[in-house]
């Protein structure tokens, strides 16, 4: 197979984005993303391999994939991480290669992280209160993962990314706080609008939507737009006058972005999803063990392209949850 671009779905979205979940195991349990604090159920054997990760992401770059994204579960948690992301960084045609975590193991392994050739990462960062980020992660971990962000900012990982998903009654009273942050460091602050994924505890009161936040926020300064790049994904970007980083806000409820989504998503048990917010998947893991050939999974690609919705059907009004669990799926 040459190079090609044939990951056009049928509503004509060019599909070059795809997110990796290597693991559903995490050292958090955040109560969002797993409400009933479940113990993770996937074997060693029900996970892809780094071999076999690593010949799909060769037939998705084949196919037009460019921009690859690891996360978990917590992906820093799985052995052998650092040399696979490597591996990931030096397949020709990839562009960009990024990771999501939660800080938890940042600062000791930021080294092994730079040395892979990641450039830049994203930390979910809920609360910046030790005992408030305890009670939503079930972990007394907030310094250790201050610290790894702030070891990640010394390495001249550009930009950090901070995930903030808000959640009232739970961060609503940090909102300020955390976007104030941006005055003295260089993140990119980005409130993610709560989704009904996984049997979550959480429903509609819970959530607060963009414009909420956005008037939360209206006591610290006046948020001046940045223009989209064209590269930039979901987040609408902001910025206080006078601050060095940037505030975003990820609106997946109250304003949709499924018209120019550019991903697909494969879970950390092999199946690929074209989107969050739908059940639908097309397993993977099952044709590549069965020893099928490049030609055969890269059809097994366009036929989960082929079911990517046009978009997913949850509004502000109407709940629609989706049973997959987070921490299998990967953000
Ligand atoms: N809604 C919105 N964001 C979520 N994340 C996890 N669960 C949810 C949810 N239900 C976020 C995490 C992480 C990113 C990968 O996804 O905070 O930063």
């Amino acid at each position: 197979m040459s190079n090609l671009t044939l990951l056009n779905d049928r509503f004509n979205r060019n599909i070059n984005y795809l997110r990796i979940s290597i693991t559903d195991r995490c050292n958090l349990q955040c109560t969002y993303c797993n409400p009933h604090n479940l113990v993770p159920k996937l074997t060693h054997e029900g996970i892809l391999s780094y071999e076999e990760l690593l010949r799909i992401i060769r037939v998705a770059v084949r196919l037009g994939i460019s921009k690859i994204r690891i996360t978990g579960g917590e992906p820093l948690v799985r052995k052998g991480v650092y040399h696979f992301l490597k591996e990931i960084v030096a397949i020709e045609g990839i562009k960009d290669v990024s990771l999501t975590t939660n800080g938890v193991l940042l600062k000791d392994n930021i080294r092994k992280i730079k040395q892979a050739g990641i450039k830049r990462i994203n930390v979910s960062l809920d609360s910046l209160n030790r005992r408030n980020f305890e009670k939503i992660t079930r972990r007394d971990l907030f310094s250790q993962v201050w610290e790894g962000i702030e070891s990640a900012r010394s390495e001249g990982l550009e930009p950090i990314k901070l995930n903030v998903v808000a959640i009232r009654g739970q961060n609503d009273h940090e909102f300020q706080d955390i976007a104030r942050l941006s005055f003295d460091y260089p993140f990119h602050i980005r409130f993610i609008e709560y989704m009904p994924v996984g049997d979550a505890t959480f429903n509609k009161s819970h959530q607060i939507l963009t414009p909420e936040i956005k008037k939360r926020l209206r006591n610290i300064g006046k948020l001046i737009r940045i223009p989209n790049l064209i590269n930039d994904g979901p987040a609408r970007r902001y910025r206080f006058k006078g601050a060095i980083g940037e505030i975003g806000f990820i609106s997946a409820i109250s304003r949709h972005f499924c018209h120019d989504c550019n991903r697909l998503r494969l879970t950390a048990s092999g199946a690929l999803r074209a989107c969050l917010l739908s059940d639908r998947q097309t397993d993977i893991k099952g044709p590549l063990r069965s020893g099928c050939s490049d030609l055969e999974l890269a059809r097994v690609f366009m036929h989960a392209i082929y079911l990517k919705p046009t978009g997913h059907h949850i509004t502000k009004d109407h709940d629609h949850p989706v049973n997959g669990k987070m921490f299998a799926i990967g953000g």
